[in-house]
């Protein structure tokens, strides 16, 4: 049985349920590190090495940023600019295996213990083609750090070099490093490489988080057991942990933008920018296409030039799909739509309300990878765009890996019959076009020109590559890796 607390909603980030759990869980899981620097340093031990991988892993306990200190550390930056660096520890199952930790006191989750690579089917994943480091379940842990930027941002590189070498020391493991570097557009808001603000739409844990004016279509207020289970391994009814999915998605910018250009030269007067948001379901600056006519001064504002600025954040995230039943404004296929339908699943079974699909959600920790000469949103010659080695360094943290990032990847994003598709006489909507896996080579998204008029709605498909033969937009990102982790407690990393 869970504590009662975790099964409550709107907590707060000064209470004392809080207090009484954040000593001993790893920050990052409620609450998002925030910094724009990373390093995320993979590392397998090598044979015969157990004594000293479990001594290693005691004595960088002390390092570890528990949920408490993570708050303590922001406090500290909002009232005088102090920079802490931001550390946290991961295990996959095989470093489990590894380290002779016993079964009961390895994580249960079965998606856990049998490692991504045994889901490769089931999300359309192809394994033998990634990065070295990733294949064959190579890694058995990863060490997160991060830090703000400036000049600064050298202790991170520092710190990175000087933990590799002691993991490199004597043979005791194999390391390679990921670095994420944030890029914000002019509204100082983060976004990935295909120049979109990311990272709007996350469940909220503290009630301090959420306006509730601003949230009276969608309420993104969580139970902290979306993301906490019970760490076997810590002290029971104290720690805590979660299931960290990490996955390296490798974005072919200048293949996605030519493709946007077709599409917007074939349905949409050659407006780029409304291409684009038929494909994420958001404009650049984060407005949600499916708001964006009803609401005429947020229908100006689809322009990335523009800031989303005053009454408009907010209204952000506050909307569902009910006003836009036919996919008028919004595509099903949208990106957003796919990972989210807030509330669309009742279309397929009208018992599944919105609460119960909101168990599917995580809370994404993710920042991208690469580094750009131009800016984004700055790049207009297509031909200069990157068409590789920049990417997002996907995270997310959830108590279930199957009914929540397995789930939204197979059952939502790469599933062509959702959420149109399944019931007699419906037309299937197709994979999502941002990160949707598996084959193309069929013609399914309809977009509507009239996007703006509910009223006259005239469904098409794109004819995106007529010489060859049509096919969706899609297959612009490849995932080079990745890896299911737990992240323990702080009792657990102590006492190995
Ligand atoms: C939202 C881009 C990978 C799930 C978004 C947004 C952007 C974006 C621009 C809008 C910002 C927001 O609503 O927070 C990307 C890119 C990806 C990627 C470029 C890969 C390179 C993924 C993956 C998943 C995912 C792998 C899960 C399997 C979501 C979810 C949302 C979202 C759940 C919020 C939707 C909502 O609540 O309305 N993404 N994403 N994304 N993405 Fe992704």
């Amino acid at each position: 049985m869970p504590a009662e607390f975790l099964t409550q909603k709107g907590l707060s980030y000064d209470g004392t349920e809080f207090k009484a759990i954040a000593d001993d869980l790893q920050g990052n899981i409620l609450k998002s590190h925030g910094r724009n620097h990373t390093a995320h340093i993979f590392f397998k031990f090598r044979p015969g090495k157990v004594a000293e991988a479990k001594a290693f892993i005691r004595s960088f306990e002390h390092l570890v940023t528990s949920a408490a200190k993570q708050k303590v550390d922001t406090n500290d930056f909002d009232t005088n600019g102090s920079q802490h660096i931001f550390t946290t520890f991961y295990l996959s199952a095989a470093g489990y295996y590894y380290l002779g930790v016993k079964d009961s006191k390895t994580p249960t989750d079965p998606q856990f213990r049998a490692g991504m690579q045994a889901s490769a089917q089931k999300l359309a994943d192809q394994p033998d083609q990634w990065d070295n480091g990733y294949r064959n379940q190579g890694v058995h842990g990863m060490i997160l750090l991060g830090f703000g930027g400036g000049v600064r941002a050298q202790l991170l590189e520092r710190e990175t070099l000087n933990i590799s070498n002691q993991l490199l020391r004597n043979g005791l493991a194999e390391v390679f490093v990921e670095k994420g570097d944030s890029i914000k557009n002019d509204n100082g808001d983060d976004i990935e490489h295909f120049g979109y603000v990311d990272g709007i739409s996350q469940p909220k844990f503290f009630r301090e988080e959420l306006n509730p004016d601003l949230a009276t279509n969608w309420n993104p207020m969580a139970f902290w057991d979306l993301v906490l289970v019970d760490d076997p391994g810590g002290r029971p009814g104290k720690s805590y942990g979660s299931y960290l999915v990490f996955r390296k998605l490798e974005q072919h910018v200048r293949d996605f933008k030519k493709t946007e250009q077709k599409l917007a030269q074939s349905l949409f007067n050659s407006d780029s920018e409304l291409a684009g948001a038929m494909i994420v379901g958001r404009f650049e600056n984060g407005m949600p296409v499916t708001l964006s006519s009803e609401d005429t001064e947020l229908n100006a504002h689809h322009d990335p030039g523009i800031p989303v600025s005053g009454s408009f954040v907010g209204k952000l995230n506050d909307f569902t799909y009910d006003s836009d039943a036919e996919g008028a404004r919004c595509p099903f296929h949208a990106h957003i739509r796919k990972s989210n339908p807030r509330g669309e699943s009742k279309r397929l079974d009208p018992t599944i309300t919105t609460e119960a699909e909101q168990l599917h959600t995580m809370a994404r920790r993710g920042i991208i990878y690469g580094k750009r000469d131009v800016h984004p949103n700055k790049q207009k010659n297509l031909d200069k765009l990157p068409n590789g080695g920049v990417g997002l360094l996907f995270m997310s943290f959830q108590r279930s890996l199957a009914n929540q990032f397995e789930f939204i990847q197979s059952a939502w994003v790469n599933e062509d019959n959702f959420v149109h598709g399944f019931l007699p006489g419906d037309k299937p909507t197709g994979k999502d076009p941002v990160i949707g896996q598996g084959s193309f080579d069929v013609l399914t998204h309809q977009y509507t020109r009239t996007y703006d008029n509910a009223n006259t709605i005239d469904k098409l498909h794109a004819p995106l590559d007529p010489a060859n033969h049509v096919n969706d937009f899609g297959k612009f990102v490849t995932t080079r890796g990745g890896e299911y982790f737990f992240a323990p407690s702080k009792t657990f990393l102590r006492t190995l």
